[in-house]
């Protein structure tokens, strides 16, 4: 529960940072526009394409530049929804913990929130951008606070010291968007294989196992962490969650999954985990697909969907389509493939009849499904189909 007086405080802080909320990418970009020369934007884009090439050199290049007095609120802006997310989560969290590390902390704009709620507690910032924590460390005299210090540190080469009551890893465990996970044991279920070299393996890919490493190693006894991450597929979820617990880290409460705007784009993050040490914190870990927005089955009213002659009987895109899948009656084979992909995904493409009518089905092992029943006489348009993804996926 977030009470709006936190809510108001946050908006101000945001404000005093410089932070405007937008709502429309037009007004943002003019904004950007007025805000920024068309030099400092040509080399801002450049350096978001450098961050896209995914070096540990490029990113430092990037926080650095983002950094810079002109930049920082109008690039920050942007994730001027994502404090409004997290922050009062964080907050209402905080508890009994008495020292703080906020590993990754950025500029320290979510750092210097908790810091200015909790003057009682004390709190770290490290981050491996100095110009970042050089502009934490001035916002954090600027506003008088006492109860927290910036360290430059690359968690990657040195370990911090000291120990923390709580921990805080808010995008910053697992940067590398482009890695599409762990799949599935194959593309007819959700279910990954508990091997440890592939887990091993995105551990190392990611940094994740590393930082996870260095950062449990700072907990107290009864320490507990708060990890949000970009891992909302199960793909990249389920290695998460599998580091999490091999370093005995269980769940003290439900993770939940976040969305919110970056500016007019819908950002599905998360989960949002609150994690503690040990035995009193057992709830199961959740490695299932999340409920969706696929249309539930129900086969007697398939023929009353729709009023428009050319809609398919069925159809969902979602992960639920496999469970319609699996409850097709009398399923025949027309045709199908199942091949591996260049990226390392299995593809699995099926045409058949049932009961029902005529399916085209797909999945793969990065979770996705397709289901798509017609009525007999258009079985055409589902053959076109098939042999359109047949011949573009491989
Ligand atoms: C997306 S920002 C998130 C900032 C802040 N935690 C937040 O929630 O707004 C990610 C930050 O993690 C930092 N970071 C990434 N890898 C790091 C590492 N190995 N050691 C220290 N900082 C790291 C980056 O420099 C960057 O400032």
């Amino acid at each position: 529960m977030i009470n709006d007086s936190l809510l108001q405080s946050l908006h101000s802080h945001l404000a005093w940072w410089g932070l405007r909320q937008f709502t429309s990418d037009e007004a943002y970009f003019q904004w950007q526009r007025e805000a920024l020369s068309p030099a400092e934007l040509a080399a801002l884009h450049r350096q978001v394409e450098r961050k896209r090439r995914g070096s540990p050199a490029d990113e430092v290049a990037f926080y650095d530049a983002t950094a810079h007095p002109n930049i920082l609120p109008v690039l920050y802006s942007q994730r001027y929804d994502y404090y409004l997310a997290i922050g009062p989560r964080v907050t209402n969290r905080l508890g009994e913990a008495r020292s703080i590390l906020d590993a990754g902390c950025g500029v320290g704009i979510l750092t210097t929130f908790y810091a200015r709620q909790y003057p009682g507690k004390t709190f770290v910032g490290i981050d491996r951008s100095p110009v970042s924590i050089v502009r934490a460390q001035e916002q954090a005299k600027a506003l008088g606070l006492s109860n927290v210090q910036f360290e430059c540190l690359d968690l990657d080469q040195s370990p911090p010291t000291r120990s923390y009551d709580l921990i805080l890893a808010t995008h910053a465990l697992v940067q590398a968007e482009q890695d599409s996970g762990i799949p599935s044991r194959s593309w007819s279920t959700f279910e990954r294989a508990v091997e440890s070299r592939l887990q091993a393996d995105f551990e190392r890919r990611t940094g994740l196992g590393l930082r996870l490493d260095r950062l449990n190693a700072l907990l107290s006894a009864q320490g507990r962490m708060i990890v949000f991450e970009k891992t909302r597929q199960l793909a990249r979820r389920v290695p998460l969650q599998r580091a999490l617990a091999a370093r005995d880290l269980g769940l003290i409460e439900q993770p939940e999954l976040i969305r919110y705007r970056l500016v007019e784009e819908i950002a599905d993050d998360g989960p949002f985990y609150l994690l503690g040490r040990g035995a009193p914190h057992q709830l199961p870990w959740d490695e299932s697909p999340e409920p969706d927005e696929g249309r539930p089955f129900d086969r007697t009213k398939l023929h009353t969907g729709s009023t428009d002659p050319d809609a398919p009987l069925y159809e969902n895109h979602w992960p639920s389509a496999q469970r319609a899948w699996e409850q097709l009656h009398n399923k025949r084979l027309l045709k199908e493939t199942t091949r591996q992909e260049p990226d390392g995904r299995q593809l699995h493409v099926e045409l058949g009849e049932a009961e029902e009518g005529v399916y085209l089905y797909c999945a793969n092992t990065l979770d996705q499904r397709q289901l798509v029943i017609v009525e007999p006489v258009r079985a055409v348009v589902l053959e076109s189909y098939y042999q359109e993804i047949v011949s573009s996926a491989f």
